[in-house]
């Protein structure tokens, strides 16, 4: 059987990127990352492509919807998307928006990870908000995104607990341990063909049930 194939598109140190090459070379996903797409000259995430061998290229995109430079990166990721034959899309870490003609393409074959439970915290800075908002409870979302931010239906959520001291590097590190662990799991429910989108929500086939048997309490509850 063909195996799933992926972009993954970052913009940064790409531990995401990692977690799902890895994912793909020890068979817990039945998919292969065809191509890396980058927005970032100098990211870390090229490095780890180039060191497992899958093609990494960088598009520059433009901040602001509707610009030359915007639309210049839209044309050239459907490109790319087409040479690489790609039929899933995972951004992991990429900070840009993309464009309508890849959307229009890849109608519900795009997967996003946001660093918060959405829709709390949506944005750029998801593990800074939560801090500085000062939840006890923050975590990570997987979802099928759309043309907006963070807007689209969620997949799989994990949450964990916001630490007295935390900080947004402290608290983001405890997240990206569990965006590890989400991303190639909905990635291989994708693969599987085991999700089925209803209005805003996704029914997972045969999902199994949640890790924790009732709920993440924090701070704790004291037991007497
Ligand atoms: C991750 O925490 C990801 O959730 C976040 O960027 C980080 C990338 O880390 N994405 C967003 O904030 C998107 N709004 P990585 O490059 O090590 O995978």
């Amino acid at each position: 059987m063909s195996k799933l194939r992926l972009a993954v598109m970052v913009s940064g140190g790409g531990t995401n990127l990692q977690s799902i090459l890895d994912a793909c070379v020890s068979g817990r996903i039945d998919a292969e990352v065809a191509v890396v797409l980058c927005n970032v000259a100098d990211a870390y995430a090229l490095e780890r492509a180039r060191q497992t061998g899958v093609p990494g290229v960088y598009v520059p995109a433009g901040r602001k919807s509707g610009t030359v430079e915007w639309e210049a990166a839209d044309a050239e990721h459907l490109r790319l998307l087409a040479q690489y034959g790609v039929e899933l899309i995972c951004m992991a870490g990429y900070m840009r928006r993309l464009g309508p003609m890849v959307y229009q393409a890849y109608q519900g074959r795009v997967l996003n990870i946001h660093p918060a439970l959405l829709p709390s915290f949506m944005g750029a800075h998801g593990q800074r908000d939560a801090v500085e908002y000062g939840v006890p409870i923050s975590g990570c979302t997987v979802h099928f995104a759309d043309e907006q931010f963070d807007t689209g239906p969620v997949i799989i959520q994990a949450a964990v607990p916001v630490l007295p001291g935390d900080d947004e590097a402290s608290l983001g590190a405890r997240i990206l341990m569990q965006e590890h662990r989400i991303y190639p799991q909905a990635i291989q429910w994708y693969a599987q063909g085991r999700l089925r989108v209803e209005g805003r929500r996704v029914i997972v086939e045969k999902a199994p049930p949640p890790t924790m048997a009732e709920a993440i309490i924090s701070p704790g509850l004291e037991t007497r």
